[in-house]
């Protein structure tokens, strides 16, 4: 029981139960599992068959594809009080993407069935959802336009703008991300090679628009200004 209660705080922190009651909460909390995943565990593989959500406490996970080639595209990342694994609970279609732990991670897991009877309860939670599912696809759709109509400049400068709206703090002149993604990274995110990723980071720091150093990533204020499409 105190670990229930313990769940019921950790569940106050994921924005989707915002709104909902202290005793739904306490009945989610009870039928919770606590999982732990090790750096580079693949916790959800592409096409396999969906038994539970997850939502993330501690740690960071990279949703990617896979080509037949083995080359990865690295669709988004995602970072505590985030959930992933909602999409083949309400399809009932096989995973659409594989999710992988890109640090030590902690994670809350909720089975189909629990998950399910809590929407069909709390129309407040799939108000919730529907909201983050509508950012995602607004992003997804900035995504494929970028892919489309920018240069390798303009979307290797997008994937890191998209990081900073998400994961980033701000601060003076700009926008700080304290984990910076490595070169191989930036370069599944964006559709470039690793060689054309690091020429661009090279350039946006000759242009003073991004400073690196050690895992920090600092963008300026005119870097995000200028290929920010929803400004
Ligand atoms: P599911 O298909 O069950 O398993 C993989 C999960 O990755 C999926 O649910 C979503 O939670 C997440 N996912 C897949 N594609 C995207 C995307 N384009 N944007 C955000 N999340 C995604």
């Amino acid at each position: 029981m105190a670990q229930d209660v313990n769940y019921v705080d950790l569940l106050r922190r994921v924005g989707i139960f915002e709104g909902v009651g202290e005793n739904a909460l306490v009945a989610l909390a009870a039928q919770l599992e606590l999982k732990t995943v090790a750096k580079d565990e693949q916790i959800l593989r592409e096409g396999a068959k969906a038994h539970g959500m997850f939502l993330i406490l501690k740690g960071h996970v990279k949703v990617s594809r896979h080509g037949e080639n083995g080359k990865e595209v690295i669709l988004v990342t995602f970072k505590p009080g985030d959930f992933f694994g909602e999409m083949s609970l309400l399809d009932e279609l096989p995973r659409s993407a594989s999710v992988i732990a890109t640090e030590l991670t902690q994670l809350l897991f909720l089975s189909r069935g629990a998950f399910i009877s809590h929407l069909r309860s709390f129309p407040m939670t799939s108000l919730n959802i529907l909201e983050v599912m509508s950012v995602r696809l607004r992003r997804a759709d900035d995504i494929i336009g970028n892919l489309a109509l920018l240069d390798v400049f303009g979307r290797v400068a997008r994937v890191l703008i998209d990081l900073a709206e998400r994961e980033g703090q701000e601060c003076e002149d700009g926008v700080m991300i304290a984990k910076r993604p490595t070169q191989s990274d930036l370069a599944a995110m964006s559709g470039a090679t690793r060689e054309s990723v690091s020429r661009v980071l090279a350039e946006l720091q000759r242009r003073e628009l991004l400073q690196m150093s050690g895992k920090t990533l600092h963008l300026s204020c005119r870097l995000m200004d200028h290929y920010d499409m929803r400004a």
